[in-house]
């Protein structure tokens, strides 16, 4: 084997081992993502640097020997706003973690991707470097079937079916087994939920077949189902 590969080998087992950076989201209601950066280095280290990259751009860089711990930045920026809070949980930055909060003005459509490197002090500046993307997409709450008028005589009934999700949901109709348009549907985006609320109206005899409101949301492929809603005669109930 080239020894330049052997060197390169060794050099490559040796950050593996030494340096670790896990980055993690999770969708926080009424805010928006929550997005975890946490490195943990070998013993014999010390943390020289933490670099924040949005779509390969870096927007921060913590440094525990001359900023503030835990340092906290605040991003103000046209669609949303970033809150940022590093911090080191041992001596010499050992283990540690940057935590990004997002909250958003409007509704977010593009997917994000966030890095996160973390170096080791001289001479071997171990570092380590993690990606995340997150998709602009949270699955859609479970369906919800409000009768919004009935006719006693025709048995006539106006249903109208919501759910919450991003991008908005759609809501699909079927009454027995029929697949049906819904007669006016609408949306608008919650500015506290930070989701899309939408809503779709259906009128049918209800006497013979059972209704059904199926709230579903994709993005690039991706289909995400909340629970459907059921409604018979009198009543509707959620099922799984
Ligand atoms: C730190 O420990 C690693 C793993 O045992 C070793 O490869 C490295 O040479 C050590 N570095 C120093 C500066 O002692
Ligand atoms: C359906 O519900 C939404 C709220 O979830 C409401 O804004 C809309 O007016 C309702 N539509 C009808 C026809 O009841
Ligand atoms: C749909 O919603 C928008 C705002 O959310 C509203 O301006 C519009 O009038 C609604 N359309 C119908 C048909 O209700
Ligand atoms: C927006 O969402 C919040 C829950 O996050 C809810 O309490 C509120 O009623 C919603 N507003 C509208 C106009 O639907």
């Amino acid at each position: 084997m080239d020894p330049r590969v052997v060197v390169f080998l060794c050099i490559f087992i040796a950050i593996v081992k030494t340096t670790k950076v896990d980055m993690s989201s999770e969708w926080k209601p009424e805010r928006g993502w929550e997005i975890t950066c946490s490195w943990k280095l070998f013993n014999n280290d010390s943390l020289q640097s933490v670099r924040l990259f949005e779509n390969d751009r870096q927007f921060m860089i913590f440094r525990p020997e001359v900023d503030k711990n835990p340092r906290i930045e605040q991003y103000r920026r046209l669609e949303d706003e970033m809150l940022v809070e590093c911090q080191e949980s041992v001596p010499r930055g050992l283990v540690g973690t940057c935590v990004l909060t997002m909250e958003f003005y409007q509704p977010p459509t593009n997917d994000f991707r966030f890095s996160c490197e973390a170096s080791g002090e001289r001479p071997m500046f171990r570092m380590e470097r993690k990606s995340l993307v997150v998709k602009a997409l949270v699955p859609p709450t479970d369906a919800v079937i409000e009768v919004g008028s009935r006719n006693a005589d025709t048995g006539r009934v106006t249903l109208n079916c919501t759910s919450s999700g991003l991008p908005a949901p759609q809501l699909e109709w079927r009454i027995g087994e029929q697949k049906v348009p819904a007669d006016f549907s609408n949306r608008s985006w919650n500015f506290t939920s930070k989701l899309y609320h939408v809503w779709s109206v259906v009128s049918y005899s209800s006497s013979e077949h059972v209704a059904m409101c199926i709230p579903e949301t994709s993005k690039d492929g991706e289909t995400k189902r909340g629970a459907a809603a059921l409604y018979s005669s009198a009543e509707s109930v959620v099922k799984d």
